[in-house]
């Protein structure tokens, strides 16, 4: 593993509530001379990223890329067919010779456990960019948004409405962290992982509930959130999965059920039409581009800690 002073960041929980209270405020802290225009804090200078991609990504990559450029330091991303990583080369090899140009890797994989393989032979810090799994990188960006936008993260009613997927394992790992309330209503056979619901509710800090019923579950949310019903990997399967999750649509319908000042967020790329109307994208109440844009300033923060800085 990295060495000492260095971390992985693989699962939100991997840090305790406090290390990531002081990463959200570190996010904050940097953001605002990133906005103000003051490009003097320039900790990455002089070091480099490998940026490890097996699948799509706009955000991932584009705020990486940039957010490590804009504190002094250099991106080299790796399209999925430039490595094949685990194909062309095995996953401990790729590791073992990138450790040895960069100081950080980033990556972006189908299985979860060849990111813990690559982590497992890295002796520099390997943030997670996206598994099947899950995506932490997009839920401290969420947190972030929610501290800005609602005021705070700890203590607000999150409801996730759709596919008990990697984003919902992500939500669950950060509530046993840091104390908050999260709802997941999703489908029968669309549940999140048993074991990560366990965990999350071991922790005994926040309340997790898996629901059945949108429209009841919404009510006095702070935030709704949605996800695509098909994940990448899944494409096949958008039919089914179509009709699986009539019904879990976020529509003004349900955005009135809940309240007047509750807040639609999606890590995006949305389907509009699909799991959210194009009504409620452009609404006044969501907060879905300032939430991406979240994402560079959470993950510079996350690659601050990571790296010591
Ligand atoms: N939300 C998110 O991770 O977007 P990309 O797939 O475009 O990186
Ligand atoms: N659940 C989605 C998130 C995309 C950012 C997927 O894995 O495709």
């Amino acid at each position: 593993g990295p060495s000492r002073g260095h971390k992985h960041f693989l699962h939100i929980d991997d840090w305790s509530g406090d290390e990531l209270r002081e990463v959200l405020r570190r996010a904050q802290e940097v953001k605002s001379n990133i906005k103000a225009g003051d490009r003097s804090f320039q900790p990455f200078k002089g070091k480099s990223m490998s940026m490890i991609f097996t699948k799509q990504s706009m955000r991932t990559r584009v705020s990486f890329e940039t957010g490590f450029h804009l504190l002094g330091g250099h991106a080299v991303y790796l399209a999925p067919d430039d490595i094949s990583i685990g194909k062309r080369e095995a996953t401990k090899d790729v590791a073992r010779v990138l450790c040895r140009y960069n100081d950080i890797l980033m990556a972006r994989l189908y299985g979860h456990d060849d990111l813990i393989e690559l982590a497992e032979h890295s002796a520099v810090p390997v943030v997670n960019g996206l598994t099947d799994y899950n995506h932490p990188c997009q839920i401290m960006a969420d947190a972030l948004t929610m501290i800005e936008e609602c005021g705070s993260f700890e203590g607000k009613k999150l409801v996730y409405v759709g596919d008990g997927n990697n984003m919902v394992h992500s939500w669950l790992r950060i509530a046993a962290a840091l104390p908050f309330e999260f709802v997941c209503v999703c489908p029968e056979g669309y549940d999140p992982d048993p074991e990560t619901v366990k965990h999350a509710q071991d922790a005994g800090l926040s309340s997790i509930t898996i629901a059945r019923d949108p429209m009841e579950a919404v009510k006095g949310a702070d935030v709704i959130y949605s996800d695509v019903w098909a994940s990448m990997g899944q494409k096949e399967e958008a039919l089914e999965r179509e009709r699986a999750f009539q019904g879990y649509q976020v529509n003004d319908a349900m955005m009135a059920q809940a309240g007047p000042n509750t807040k639609f967020m999606h890590c995006l790329p949305a389907e509009r039409g699909r799991e959210v109307t194009n009504s409620v994208m452009e609404s006044e109440n969501s907060i879905v581009f300032p939430q991406a844009e979240n994402r560079m300033h959470a993950q510079n923060a996350i690659m601050l800690h990571c790296l010591g800085c």
